[in-house]
């Protein structure tokens, strides 16, 4: 909890990086006596309670402040640990195989050792193996899974690098661990294997093309917005605060008014680049994995130069970006 001095929230959030001798350590001591700890993965940062501890998670609804309706990803070091929280079926073996560690979640029935905070009274629970080195060595020093949501406040940027989450959690949680910046940039591929078709509940940095060559068939959420699958499919989420728009090939709202102050999210290194106060360039090569890799962070500083409106050009909707264009489509909500 927030200490105060005189009515003055003092900052009780320790900031380590993950390769300092004894870091992990201290991080995993912090999460065994239900602490919270925000850790690198390779996708964005995650915010860590021991999955077992509904104590710890009730803190981390609450620091992000986060529905108690949005079940919880629980993040595991190796695939032997996985069938301790769930029940996995017979393909699971081959997806593991393929992609873990890395970002694909597999929501499988749970078992009763996963307390029902995590799955918000679901009888289904998520489960990963992230790559980052330093979240797989907190999860073994801790020597239990970790439950873990990105590492913001509920509905806005993911954090892909340790300042992200400085500037949101900080005084909310014991520490945060800085493994510098997230490889993939967008939250893991979240699959649902529980009916004989697997389904995609949320895109991410398992692309379906991907999924595809590992399984035979393979289906997309039916999910509305009132009834969601998996909560990140809310319409309005991954916000910025200033207003975004996705242009169309030659959209006349490309052009700022005469003094209107516009930042531009380009896929590419745009033709109309002076007309803007800023602009963020995904990748210079027009390669997706580059996109994906700076799309948060590029999002995070348009959002801090307190611009008008943000406007993105689109990135081809294929591999990775498909999951940039859904946040993308999710930021531009309103
Ligand atoms: O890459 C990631 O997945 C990151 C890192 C930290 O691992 N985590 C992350 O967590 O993005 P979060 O909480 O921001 O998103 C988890 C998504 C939510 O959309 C949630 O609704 C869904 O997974 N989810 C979790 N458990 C579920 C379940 N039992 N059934 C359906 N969806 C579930
Ligand atoms: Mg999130």
């Amino acid at each position: 909890m927030a200490r105060t001095f005189r009515g003055q929230a003092l900052n009780t959030t320790k900031l380590l990086n993950a390769t300092n001798p004894g870091a992990i350590e201290e991080a995993a001591a912090i999460i065994c006596r239900g602490g919270l700890v925000a850790f690198p993965t390779e996708t964005v940062y995650g915010l860590g309670a021991d999955a077992c501890n509904p104590l710890a998670v009730a803190r981390v609804f609450e620091v992000k402040e986060r529905p108690r309706m949005d079940p919880i990803i629980v993040h595991v070091a190796d695939p032997e640990s996985a069938p301790l929280y769930g029940r996995f079926p017979e393909q699971a073996a081959a997806l593991m195989c393929r992609f873990w560690p890395g970002p694909l979640t597999l929501v499988v029935p749970k078992t009763d050792v996963v307390p029902p905070i995590v799955t918000a009274g679901l009888d289904t629970v998520a489960i990963r193996m992230p790559a980052h080195p330093a979240a797989l060595a907190l999860i073994r020093a801790a020597g239990r899974a970790i439950a873990a949501p990105s590492a913001n406040v509920f509905g806005h940027v993911s954090p892909t690098e340790a300042h992200h989450v400085a500037a949101q959690l900080s005084n909310r949680i014991e520490l945060i661990l800085d493994g510098g910046r997230c490889a993939v940039g967008v939250e893991s591929t979240v699959l649902s294997l529980t009916e004989s078709v697997p389904r995609i509940l949320r895109t991410g940095g398992v692309p379906p093309e991907a999924l595809r060559e590992v399984l035979g068939a393979l289906a997309w959420s039916t999910g509305t917005q009132d009834r969601p699958e998996a909560p990140g499919q809310l319409m309005r989420h991954y916000a910025t605060r200033t207003p975004l728009e996705i242009l169309e090939e030659g959209d006349l709202r490309a052009k700022p008014r005469p003094g209107e102050r516009v930042g531009l999210l380009a896929w590419v290194p745009p033709k109309e680049a002076e007309r803007y106060a800023a602009v963020e360039v995904l990748s210079p090569s027009g390669d997706l994995r580059e996109a994906a890799a700076n799309l948060f962070a590029a999002l995070h500083r348009l959002d801090s130069l307190l611009l008008e409106r943000l406007v993105a050009h689109p990135v081809p909707e294929q591999g990775l970006g498909i999951a940039i264009m859904d946040r993308l489509r999710r930021c531009s909500a309103r």
